[in-house]
């Protein structure tokens, strides 16, 4: 595992978003893996900023992103999708028909979760997958279990995650209970992974992924066994490592 120590949030924003967008530039047709959540905000910021200066187009990119509430329309502002069109998707040129979040009204959320993993064949294999951690070392929404899931899958959030993305909704009561995650299979099959991190509450969980034993419990541990992840984190983030 490649670690790159940044100093602050932009810090971390700027050398993430130049790992992205060096991918672009070098195949501008590739499949870029994307996360939600607020950590990678500013990173979707600076590639609109280098679009906007000229310096980058989405135009051939394809986009998987990792996860979506159970329940959420496409519309609801909580929903993935309309977090991914506000931050990034309608500021740059990607083609609409090209980004893929999963679709968490599907009336049969099995067959949803078989189609998302069909994406792999159709869209093609991932060239990078960007993650977030979350604090009990989560990521998409593959939560601390017994057991790895490889496959696309209808998630319970835990109490932990709930409580944690309250913060976006009225209330606690009106965080969804369950999410559709890409499943551990999917995300280690990306030929990269970018994985971002700021701040303290993320200490342990960094630490967890990179220096802990691998084990479900701590589903970002998988990570050691991936040939090619780089995590861009800030000196909060990284300070149970150095
Ligand atoms: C969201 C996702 C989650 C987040 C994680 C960290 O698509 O995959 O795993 O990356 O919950 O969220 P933030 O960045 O809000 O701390």
């Amino acid at each position: 595992m490649q670690i790159y120590l940044t100093e602050n949030y932009d810090h971390m924003s700027r050398r993430a978003a130049d790992i992205l967008a060096a991918q672009v530039f070098l195949k501008p047709e590739c499949v870029l893996g994307l996360a939600t959540g607020s950590t990678p905000v500013g990173l979707y910021q600076e590639l609109i900023a280098k679009y906007q200066r000229g310096e980058l187009s989405f135009a051939r990119v394809h986009t998987v992103n990792l996860d979506e509430y159970k329940g959420l329309a496409p519309t609801h502002d909580q929903s993935y999708r309309w977090f991914m069109r506000h931050n990034l998707f309608d500021h740059i040129d990607v083609l609409p028909e090209n980004t893929n979040v999963p679709d968490g009204l599907a009336a049969d959320p099995k067959a949803e979760c078989v189609r998302y993993d069909a994406l792999r064949d159709t869209v093609g294999r991932t060239d990078i997958q960007l993650l977030g951690l979350g604090r009990n070392g989560h990521i998409g929404f593959n939560e601390p279990g017994p057991s790895f899931v490889k496959e696309t899958h209808v998630v319970d959030l835990t109490q932990s995650t709930i409580e944690a993305n309250a913060r976006f909704f009225a209330s606690i009561d009106e965080v969804p209970r369950q999410a559709i995650t890409m499943g551990i299979g999917y995300i280690m099959d990306a030929r990269r992974i970018l994985v971002v991190a700021s701040g303290e509450d993320k200490a342990e969980a960094v630490y967890n992924t990179v220096c802990g034993p691998i084990t479900p419990e701590v589903p970002a541990s998988i990570l050691q066994l991936h040939r090619s992840v780089t995590l861009v984190a800030d000196r909060a983030a990284l300070g149970k490592v150095i």
